[in-house]
């Protein structure tokens, strides 16, 4: 067996991404994606819970630490006069509050599990920045600052009625009340902002100017910061699907083979002749681009075919999309290596994301060969991906968060149209199933392979099979 649990790509440094901006300029706070319409809200989602999704998906830990909950804890439902600078108690207990997280920060990186954290704050003077700048030089964490920069005020009301009335500083309270008293503590917030200046240039830093219209990028030393500014400077708010189908049913499905470059089944063609019906039926808003992607295998390009005859979309072929090579096993059946190598067949259930094939791939490779197609999609707007089994595990794993351990037991079954939305509070996920049968090649932990036919109809071919088991 060979297996492996290191990210080659990774490197021993330790950052802090420290958000710097004033309230409601889309630095930080929410996990959702908004509508178009709500244009700050988005920006707000991307920076910290799309960061944070991004580095799970890749095995990056991180962990956000938010001043403001720390502050909850002593002033939950703070007046804006809190924040006015001249306000010593208030500035006492906010410096408090920055304080208790960074000790908290510092004590998560010294128990060394840590690489990424993400101090979530206005952190809006020089002062407070070359505070942390020092506190985390000493500690031999490497600090990048990213300034979220937005003047346009029909933005920040926007935000401000359409998130930070929903905060649980302004629980219970009237909301326009609200609106008007955070309105007023931006104000607060404005007599001490400082933007990042002339004299901050040793800093690391992006700045995203008005919802990242224009980026600055100052500084950046090492590999993971240029991966992370690389991957925020890549993400828009644009509305948008994503599409995603494995192939229609294979030849090698039919039999069980696992990897293999077969062609499609007659089921597979006839999904592969649906698959234009059923994007339609899915809901393409009018004159919506899409673009085709596939892997460079038969049976993903035989798929795609009809839809790119009829609607004439642009097509790629990806080899980074290609099934995870199965290396020595690849054309067996699942029963075909629980025979000839027990103990892969054993360590692959046992840890099926790190498992990695002999001469092949893990789910782990499979994911640090999608990177760049997760940063290319996230430049992309409509786009249907037609691929394989473990592949879409991957990358539905990225939208969907799904932990790493659990991402290789999927089941995403032949002949079924998966369409990813951003929403306002997460990734809307849809499923069409067309009406045309395929077997199941899902096969569940500790199971010896159980062919079966999906949807439940089983045909002559596949009972034949069944029986001389
Ligand atoms: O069976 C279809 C298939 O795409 C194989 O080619 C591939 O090896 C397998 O699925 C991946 O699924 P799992 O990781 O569950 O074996």
């Amino acid at each position: 067996m060979a297996s492996a649990n290191i990210d080659p790509q990774s490197d021993d440094s330790k950052i802090c991404v420290v958000m710097v901006g004033l309230p409601a300029r889309g630095k930080s706070l929410i996990a959702g994606k908004g509508e178009w319409e709500d244009i700050t809200f988005k920006v707000i989602w991307r920076l910290t819970a799309t960061a944070m999704r991004y580095l799970g998906w890749v095995g990056i830990p991180a962990r956000v630490f938010n001043v403001g909950s720390y502050r909850r804890f002593n002033t939950p439902q703070p007046a804006a006069t809190f924040f006015d600078p001249h306000n010593e108690e208030g500035e006492r207990m906010r410096r408090a509050a920055a304080e208790a997280a960074m000790s908290d920060m510092l004590q998560w990186f010294n128990a060394g599990k840590g690489v990424v954290a993400i101090l979530d704050a206005t952190n809006s003077t020089q002062e407070r920045r070359q505070w942390i700048y020092e506190k985390c030089h000493e500690a031999d964490i490497e600090a990048l600052f990213v300034e979220s920069i937005c003047d346009d005020e029909d933005l920040i009301m926007t935000n401000i009625k359409e998130v930070k009335t929903t905060s649980p500083d302004y629980k219970g309270q009237d909301p326009e009340e609200a609106a008007l008293d955070f309105r007023n503590r931006i104000r607060n917030y404005e007599k001490a902002y400082e933007t990042i200046g002339d004299n901050e240039k040793h800093y690391t830093y992006v700045k995203l100017i008005n919802v990242g219209s224009t980026v600055i990028i100052n500084q950046i030393k090492d590999y993971l910061s240029s991966r992370l500014v690389y991957y925020i400077q890549n993400l828009h708010i644009k509305p948008r699907s994503i599409w995603l189908s494995r192939h229609g049913e294979s030849e090698f499905n039919l039999s069980g083979a696992i990897g293999g470059d077969s062609n499609i089944s007659e089921r597979g063609e006839a999904y592969a002749r649906a698959l234009p019906e059923l994007m339609r039926k899915s809901g393409i808003p009018e004159n919506t681009k899409i673009v085709i992607w596939t892997s460079t295998l038969k049976r993903t390009i035989q798929s795609a075919r009809h839809l790119k005859a009829e609607t004439g979309y642009e097509k790629l072929e990806w080899k980074a999309l290609d099934e995870l090579d199965s290396g020595v096993c690849d054309g067996l059946t699942y029963e075909q290596i629980a025979e000839k190598y027990p103990e892969d067949f054993a360590a692959r259930d046992e840890d099926k994301y790190n498992y990695r094939y002999r001469g092949g791939e893990s789910y782990r490779d499979v994911v640090i060969r999608l990177e760049p197609i997760i940063m290319e999609l996230e430049r992309s707007e409509n786009v249907i991906i037609v691929t394989h089994q473990a592949v879409l595990r991957c990358i539905y794993a990225y939208f969907m968060n799904v932990p790493q351990e659990q991402s290789p037991w999927m089941e995403v079954p032949l002949h079924t149209l998966i369409k990813l939305t951003p929403r306002a509070y997460g990734t809307e996920e849809q499923r069409f199933k067309a009406n045309i049968p395929a077997v199941s090649t899902w096969r569940g932990k500790g199971t010896s392979a159980k062919h079966q036919e999906f949807p439940a109809k089983v045909d002559s071919k596949e009972e034949s099979k069944e029986e001389s088991k």
